[in-house]
């Protein structure tokens, strides 16, 4: 559900901040982000798909957007397709998290910046790509974010965002979450979890956060425009994930029902590696069918000009 239409800019940027601060601690193990091979395997196909094909060569230098703990960046980082990163996020909690996961990668040339991605510290043409996961949905003048992410690209540098909301998908992610709701009680019977002693509490809190952070679900064209105006060209506006993420928000729910530390691993690990063979499917099957709208997640990629 975006923000309500009446919230200032500033308001959704604080917001923004105290809800990313506070989730930080357990956004890595809530969302599932990993930094080992399949984390890896992930982000290569994202930018592939992006890109369209492979990198034509390693990124030099890099400025990622909202940044969060890390999960697209680090793990370009770690598979050299970015040389040196500078990570952003308007959240200083989840920029914590990010710096000492790079260091217990043992990623050195990785430096983080606390900003908001309307307003840049950054000098005229210092990278050679801009890039960010999740991001785009949250800001609010994405006009004035993407003239700022041309102004400090290197010509000929690319941006690469990824895991953008389709507005179509939005509306199909109720669905899977309404059922989570529902199965949610024989669930735990079945896998012995128990129920949340605080649950509706919660979950009423974060929905209506959650209500408050997301200003933006996109069309495919609504990207292509915002990547015309600000004067990128060799635009690519992609889709991805369909049956993994209605599986993954189903999952998501009815975990979300119980104490997490009642979560039998035999599920944990059922539930991952079945999402993980859902995304399989989608890459090899309907992507390169469907039309892009269709999909949960967005893709854009484009270059600044020589
Ligand atoms: C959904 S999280 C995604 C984090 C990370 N990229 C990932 O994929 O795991 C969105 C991130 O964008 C950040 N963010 C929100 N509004 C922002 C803004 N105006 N400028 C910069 N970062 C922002 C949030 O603090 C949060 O860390």
């Amino acid at each position: 559900m975006p923000a309500s239409p009446t919230a200032t800019p500033k308001h959704i940027k604080d917001v923004n901040t105290r809800y990313h601060d506070a989730a930080a601690a357990e956004y890595d193990a809530k969302w599932g982000i990993d930094f080992g091979d399949i984390g890896q395997d992930q982000v290569r196909a994202k930018l592939v798909k992006a890109l369209g094909g492979p990198a034509e060569q390693p990124f030099g230098e890099a400025l990622e957007i909202g940044s969060g703990t890390g999960y697209f960046s680090l793990n370009l980082v770690q598979l050299g397709l970015i040389g040196k990163l500078t990570a952003t996020d308007i959240s200083p909690g989840m920029l914590s998290q990010l710096a000492a996961t790079a260091e217990a990668l043992g990623l050195d040339d990785v430096a983080t910046v606390v900003t908001d991605a309307e307003t840049l510290p950054f000098e005229d043409e210092s990278f050679d790509l801009v890039l960010g996961h999740a991001v785009l949905h949250h800001i609010p003048d994405l006009d004035r974010a993407f003239a700022e992410f041309k102004r400090v690209l290197r010509p000929g540098g690319r941006v690469v965002f990824a895991g953008e909301p389709s507005r179509y998908g939005d509306r199909l992610a109720a669905l899977p979450k309404r059922t989570g709701m529902l199965l949610a009680p024989a669930w735990r019977r079945l896998t012995g979890a128990r129920a949340r002693a605080v649950a509706e509490v919660d979950q009423s809190h974060d929905h209506s956060l959650e209500g408050e952070v997301d200003v933006h679900a996109f069309a495919p064209a609504d990207l292509r425009r915002l990547l015309e105006r600000a004067g990128f060209e060799e635009r690519r506006v992609g889709g991805e994930e369909l049956l993994a993420n209605a599986w993954g928000w189903g999952l998501r729910t009815v975990e979300s029902s119980a104490e997490p530390d009642t979560v039998p691993l035999r599920w944990r690990r059922f539930a991952f590696r079945s999402y993980i063979a859902l995304q399989k499917v989608d890459t090899a099957l309907l992507e390169p069918r469907l039309p892009a709208e269709l999909f949960y997640n967005l893709l854009v990629s484009a270059r600044k000009p020589a």
